[in-house]
């Protein structure tokens, strides 16, 4: 079996790696193709990435290439975890927005525009050339926004492409922790869009203990989104947000702490990354030591940000390392294998949320087995959160009208409607200001 990572210099590779070597079972990968616009980057990554094979026997074979039409040829999945503008570009769209005095941050409101409209022209593209030269072939979409790549790729590969995010499994594990539940016992009934869902329930042996946790003050207030939000906004709510609905509820506070902020994430994680890139080229020295150096502190960090900026706790250590690549293993295993299992993932709507339209990619329980994934019948959400799930996604949809067109106009929509942005005018100057910044933004005119 063949896996194409694409974004294959990516901090994250070796995590997924990682989580391969582990897989013994019949049917694994055997193959990996690492796809990367730069050779020092696929050369960083590949020193980590042998070192972790070291003395594992049948370690899947690594294969490094600039080259994506020869990455796509014959993969059996294609991971797509690209930054579109690089570091430099998330940086450089959350500090746009933030002199804007509108919420800077990667996926949520004008930097997830930003980052949307440079992103989808580019995730087309690699979606026609997988549709063209692997058919047969499983897109797993990590890029971010993921919601909205997911559904841009999935107009050129129909249901073949499936997108995915840790943070609904890394909720569902807090919630059942704190209700003393096995998460892997627990049915999670979540919905909505990638980083705007809710947690309505959760059942274990057939039993909702939601409503256990929704009454228990002091159980409430001793997990990670019960600080985030406050006991009391949870129980008005009746149901636990997505942490990136904190960009919502607490807007002013967030625009606030981050303007305050020496550094924005993505600012940092630039740096911080500069480091690893530079250490892992070096011939002398552990390239595996360098990577892990640098994902134990920037996982510090998140947490100090965290509890900075938004007065949550720290999280447990699985939360930050065990979500990503192993929902990326479970997806590819159930359907590789036709192992029946539910997984919470970003597939076509197909009728579960009746506001939106049939081919409107949404984030919601599914089935999976050798068909793909189905997303599993749901209860409606309540009337305010369906509002902003279909203003979101309304901007999303416009989104996808300026990358489709390359009409600037189109652009500034979508950040003018987007309800993080309180004015026309302001979406008219975020679009000014991108547009000089990002080279990535040029196509619109
Ligand atoms: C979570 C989200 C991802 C997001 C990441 C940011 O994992 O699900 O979509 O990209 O956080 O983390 P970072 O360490 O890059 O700030
Ligand atoms: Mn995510």
């Amino acid at each position: 079996m063949r896996l194409t990572i694409l974004g294959g210099g990516g901090f994250r590779v070796p995590l997924v790696y990682g989580a391969l070597l582990g897989d013994r079972a019949e049917g694994r990968v055997t193959r990996v193709v690492l796809h990367d616009l730069d050779p020092a980057r696929l050369t960083a990554v590949t020193r980590v990435l042998a070192e972790q094979a070291a003395g594992v026997p049948d370690a899947p074979e690594v294969i490094a290439t600039t080259d994506l039409d020869e990455a796509l040829r014959g993969a059996d999945f294609v991971f797509s975890a690209i930054r579109v503008g690089g570091l430099q570009g998330r940086a450089d769209d959350e500090r746009v927005a933030l002199a804007h005095g509108v919420l800077g941050q990667e996926t949520v409101g004008a930097g997830g525009i930003a980052y949307g409209l440079r992103t989808v022209p580019v995730a087309v593209d690699i979606a026609r050339r997988v549709a063209r030269l692997a058919p047969d072939a499983w897109v797993i979409n990590f890029t971010n926004p993921a919601g909205l790549v997911t559904e841009a790729m999935s107009r050129h590969l129909g249901e073949r492409v499936i997108g995915i995010c840790d943070s609904p499994v890394g909720l569902g594990r807090r919630i059942a922790r704190v209700l003393g539940a096995n998460p892997g016992e627990a049915w999670i009934d979540y919905v909505g869009l990638n980083h705007l869902g809710w947690v309505r329930g959760l059942r274990v042996a057939g039993r909702d203990e939601l409503p256990r946790l929704l009454a228990d003050p002091v159980l409430l207030g001793s997990f990670e989104e019960g600080r985030l939000f406050g006991v009391d906004w949870l129980r008005s709510l009746g149901a636990i947000p997505n942490e990136y609905l904190h960009y919502y509820y607490f807007n002013r506070e967030a625009v606030h702490a981050y303007r305050q902020a020496e550094k924005t994430r993505g600012a940092f994680l630039l740096d911080q990354q500069a480091g690893f890139y530079e250490r892992a080229a070096r011939a002398d020295g552990s390239a595996l030591a360098a990577w892990d150096r640098t994902r134990a502190e920037r996982e510090a960090t998140y947490m100090a940000e965290n509890r900075e900026t938004a007065g949550a706790g720290e999280r447990e250590a699985d939360d930050l390392s065990g979500g990503y690549e192993k929902v990326a293993l479970a997806l590819m295993r159930a359907v590789a294998r036709d192992e029946r299992t539910t997984l919470i993932l970003n597939v076509r709507n197909q009728g579960t949320l009746h506001a939106l339209d049939a081919d409107a990619v949404i984030e919601v329980p599914c089935l999976v087995d050798a068909n793909g994934a189905h997303p599993v019948a749901v209860a409606p959400l309540p009337e305010h959160a369906t509002g902003l799930v279909c203003a979101v996604k309304g901007v999303e949809r416009v989104v996808l009208a300026a990358a489709g067109s390359g009409s600037r106009a189109t652009a500034v929509k979508a950040f003018a409607l987007h309800p993080l942005v309180d004015s026309v005018n302001v979406a008219r100057r975020l679009m000014e200001d991108y547009a000089e910044v990002h080279p990535g933004l040029a196509y619109l005119r």
